[in-house]
């Protein structure tokens, strides 16, 4: 069967992420960031993450052989996410730098620093696994990515179903969630 590319990207955009920022420092020593959604976890021991880059951006470049940091954007960044996908459009909060010295940024959601482990081909992206030097929970609500647009969580996640099941208070919750449009 032949594959239709955009046809394929459409489905795959069903799948519902989160939205990270990946900075690393450039070749000039500035900060550097490219928006990306393939983000990952991989492994607890040791501890990996994993980001997917197409060949084509900067970034792919420079993050072979330097320690990165990912950057988990709160719901209210969808401009910064953006921003560092090819639409520039403010002055950037940089927090301090990591423990591995790459720039982090300001009000996200939460951060992991890592070191380069291994990469693999990907067609035409590239797979980076990072090994976890340093993370923080800054705390927040998360920006979400689906079928080409920002998200955020709808409210109305309260526990429900409790009826009259033997499950009731005390053993499983089922918490029912829902995203609801924001771009
Ligand atoms: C929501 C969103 C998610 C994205 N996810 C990815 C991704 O997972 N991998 C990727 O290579 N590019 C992704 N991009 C595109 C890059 O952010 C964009 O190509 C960026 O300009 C690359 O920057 P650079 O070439 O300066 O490093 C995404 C863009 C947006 C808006």
């Amino acid at each position: 069967m032949a594959i239709d590319p955009r046809e394929l990207r459409q489905c795959l955009g069903h799948f519902t992420t989160g939205v990270t920022v990946i900075t690393c420092n450039g070749e000039d020593g500035e900060p550097h960031g490219a928006t990306v959604n393939a983000f990952t976890a991989v492994s607890l021991d040791p501890p990996l993450v994993l980001v997917s880059l197409d060949r084509r951006s900067r970034l792919c470049g420079l993050i072979d052989s330097r320690p990165f940091t990912v950057n988990v954007l709160e719901s209210h960044q969808k401009d910064l996410a953006l921003h560092f996908a090819g639409k520039p459009s403010q002055q950037v909060r940089w927090g301090p730098d990591s423990a591995c010295g790459t720039p982090r940024l300001d009000g996200t959601l939460a951060h992991v620093a890592c070191v380069p482990w291994r990469s693999y081909d990907g067609g035409d992206h590239v797979l980076y696994l990072g090994e976890v030097q340093e993370f923080l929970i800054h705390g927040g609500q998360p920006l979400l990515f689906h079928t080409g647009k920002f998200h955020h969580l709808g409210d109305d996640h309260s526990p429900l179903l409790w009826d009259d099941s033997v499950d009731g208070p005390g053993g499983v919750t089922f918490v029912a969630g829902s995203i609801t449009g924001s771009s």
